[in-house]
Parts: C-alpha cells; sequence; structure tokens
C-alpha cells in the first residue's frame, strides 16, 4: 500500500503542519504531505512547506467572487496534487460544501479543546476563562458545522491554578503534536471506522 497523500490547509504558523511533516519523514506514519495551501500569503506554514520542498501554494479568497468558487479552486489544487485527505491546521475558515462533498469523510481537523466543550476560536482561552480542570484537545472529522463532526483522538491535559491562558495553550498544543500525526497514522492504515457518530479504531 502506498502512501496516503495529504493536503494540509493552513493559514498560521503551521507548528501542527511541521509536526505531521515529521512524523511523515521520520517514517511514522504511512502517509506523506502533497502541498500545502493557504489562504494567506505571508502564513509561516507556506514557509515550513517550501523548506521540507513541498509544493506550497497561496490561494487569495479575495480572487473569487464566491466561497464556492474559491473551494473549487482549492479543490483543483487538491485534485491536481492527488490529494486523498484534507488535514486542517490552524486554516481561520469554515470548509463549506463544495470541499466537503468533493471528499466525503476526508477532511479532518485539530481543534485545542475538548469538544463538544469550547468550539469555534480560542478553545484554549475559553477553557481557561471558564475554570475548568481538564482541558485539551480533539482531532475530528469536519462536518458542516462549527467543530461538531466524529471525534477522532483526544488528549487531555491539567490546569494548573498559575495557568494564564497562554501556559495552557502550550501544554495544549504538546499534545496536538502528538494525536495530529498519530490520527492521520490511524487513518493511513485503514484502521477508523465510521459508525454514525462513533469513530472506532481497530
Ligand atoms: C492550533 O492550536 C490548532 O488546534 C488550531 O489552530 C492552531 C494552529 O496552530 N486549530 P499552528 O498553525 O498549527 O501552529
Amino acid at each position: 500500500m502506498g502512501k496516503l497523500r495529504l493536503g494540509v490547509l493552513a493559514s498560521g504558523r503551521g507548528s501542527n503542519l511541521q509536526s505531521i511533516m515529521d512524523a511523515a519523514a521520520a517514517g511514522k506514519i504511512k502517509a506523506e504531505v502533497a502541498a500545502v495551501i493557504s489562504d494567506n500569503k505571508d502564513a509561516f506554514a507556506l514557509e515550513r512547506a517550501r523548506k521540507a520542498g513541498i509544493p506550497a501554494l497561496h490561494v487569495n479568497p479575495k480572487n473569487f467572487g464566491s466561497k464556492d468558487e474559491y473551494e473549487r479552486a482549492i479543490i483543483k489544487l487538491l485534485k491536481d496534487h492527488d490529494v486523498q485527505l484534507v488535514c486542517l491546521a490552524g486554516y481561520m475558515r469554515i470548509v463549506g460544501k463544495v470541499i466537503l462533498d468533493a471528499f466525503p469523510n476526508r477532511v479532518i481537523n485539530i481543534h485545542p479543546a475538548l469538544l463538544p466543550s469550547f468550539p469555534g476560536l480560542h478553545g484554549q482561552h475559553q477553557a481557561w476563562e471558564y475554570g475548568v480542570k481538564y482541558s485539551g484537545c480533539t482531532v475530528h472529522f469536519v462536518d458542516e458545522g462549527m467543530d461538531t463532526g466524529p471525534i477522532i483522538i483526544q488528549a487531555v491535559v491539567p490546569v494548573f491554578d498559575d495557568d494564564t491562558a497562554d501556559t495552557l495553550a502550550a501544554r495544549i498544543l504538546e499534545q496536538e503534536h502528538i494525536i495530529y500525526p498519530e490520527a492521520i497514522g490511524l487513518l493511513a492504515e485503514g484502521r477508523v471506522k465510521l459508525n454514525g457518530r462513533k469513530v472506532l479504531v481497530k
């Protein structure tokens, strides 16, 4: 079986992208990053991809008349690079029906909180402000809702009294860098089965 070809969509610093590229380069997962696409031309994620010799592509949403057209351009690039699994890694846009229909159950995301708590932006900050004793991160399939798709893996971290939102976010990020490649590895090995909302790992 060949390597699963990943298309990573990222808008920012790309530390999760880096953890995926590193796991792939080290042979820890049967996957390879085929292309990195960003809506932000200055995203450090693009720089990381270039450094790794991976196609780094910028698609400016402003060049399109509608979100559907923009997403069709993304799909074209994903297909041109034979992408089989789309990984959102700090992609600051809601993925629409156009992409989801083109990659059914083939779009995943990492969220910095224990879903279904604290969806949306700044999950780490929301959890810290709320005063939870544990938080963490979630890798999930993407559906049309906001961070609502079936959960593949979660990791839990404690929240300490002297934490700030930033120290908590850093503790969560360490776990993100572990479970995102791990989830991709499971998918690459065909060990993930979807049963309604439930994800079964063989
Ligand atoms: C991460 O916290 C991720 O959970 C969230 O956006 C952030 C992206 O960070 N979806 P990076 O660009 O991967 O460093």
